[in-house]
């Protein structure tokens, strides 16, 4: 089983985009064989300034590394530092109907929005495509709004596959519908785009504002309240040990618990949580040529597993010289 993952760098990750993909991608290191990728090319669609796109692939290194992926047991590696898949991408384009890519929601929604589309986004699917193919990947763990990419992907492997050869496996996607989704500081889903999220590599005083930021309602502190209806409560469940979960809880019902009291415990948790990867992280960023060389190694290694499937992709479509 080829397991394959790409991560969009965009800045500073959140608590939740940790439970909703990167926890389950370290988990799969132990499943199979990874391979996970910082998917700058994508973020290239909507970031128009190169000093910040090189901070935030750099950031999107760090970040994976220090959360648990492993270099030694996955292949990691940066989209770019891989130029095959841009030359596949060339390659299903011309295979790839207009109607399919109108199709997709991230193309249609922009244009729903009156946002101005360019040409990368409206072909995100393929170099997607390309992305999971060139790697002969078998299985793609993605969230529920990618699983359109992934048809779409798996339609154009076979289309290719019908014109030219039998040369891409079929991939399958692995909907991540069992993780919930955590909510942000204002009770919405957690996201960028909300202004609602809890980082994971701030600093102790911001994160701890965000966390005493949390709304909530204004039951007095005597008063027993229900834990599920607490924004603190659901987010503290995916970080605590089963005996703080049920203490909160039993404290809630009991009342005479403030939330001020509860989002201490939250921060206290979340603090020790990821203080194992702060510190990873911090050693990381004091050490830039080991980052440097992860880095390198993983593109040659990402290089490897892609080169043969380009030979045979070359000569079907006829661009090499084999037959002169
Ligand atoms: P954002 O909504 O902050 O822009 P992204 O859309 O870049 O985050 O999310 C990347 C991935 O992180 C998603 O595919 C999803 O799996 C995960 N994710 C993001 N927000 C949450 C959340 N609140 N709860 C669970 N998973 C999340
Ligand atoms: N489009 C994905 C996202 O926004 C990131 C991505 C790029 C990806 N290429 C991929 C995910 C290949 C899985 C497989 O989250």
């Amino acid at each position: 089983m080829r397991i394959l993952s790409g991560i969009k760098p965009s800045g500073t990750i959140h608590i939740g985009n940790y439970l909703g993909m990167i926890r389950p991608m370290v988990e799969s290191q132990e499943k199979g064989e990874l391979f996970c990728f910082v998917a700058n090319m994508h973020s290239l669609t909507t970031v128009f300034d190169g000093k910040k796109m090189a901070q935030y692939t750099n950031e999107a290194i760090l970040d994976l590394l220090a959360l648990g992926i492993d270099p030694e047991k996955s292949v990691f590696w940066v989209q770019s530092d891989v130029p095959e898949v841009a030359e596949l991408t060339w390659y299903l384009n011309n295979i790839t109907p207009i109607g399919l890519l109108e199709r997709c929601h991230a193309y249609k929604d922009a244009i729903a929005k009156n946002i101005p589309a360019n040409n990368g986004l409206f072909s995100y699917p393929v170099l997607m495509a390309a992305d999971i193919l060139a790697y002969q990947s078998t299985v793609v763990p993605v969230g529920r709004d990618q699983k359109q990419h992934i048809e779409v992907a798996r339609d154009l492997a076979i289309k290719f596959n019908n014109t030219y050869g039998n040369v891409f496996h079929i991939p399958d996607a692995q909907i991540r519908d069992e993780i919930a989704v955590i909510p942000g500081t204002d009770g919405q889903k957690m996201s960028k785009s909300y202004g609602n999220t809890i980082e994971i590599f701030g600093p102790e005083k911001a994160i701890r504002k965000k966390i005493m930021s949390i709304v909530t309602d204004p039951t007095p502190v005597e008063a027993p309240k229900d834990p599920d209806k607490s924004i603190i409560f659901s987010i503290y469940k995916p970080f605590a040990s089963e005996e703080k979960i049920s203490l909160m809880a039993k404290r809630f019902k009991e009342g005479g618990y403030g939330y001020g009291e509860a989002k201490k415990e939250l921060f206290s948790v979340l603090w020790e949580y990821f203080s194992p990867f702060r510190k990873k992280r911090e050693e990381l960023v004091s050490n830039p040529d080991a980052v440097k060389e992860i880095r390198e190694k993983g593109a040659q290694k990402a290089r490897e597993a892609v080169i043969p499937t380009l030979e045979k992709v070359r000569k079907l479509v006829g661009v090499n010289n084999s037959f002169c």
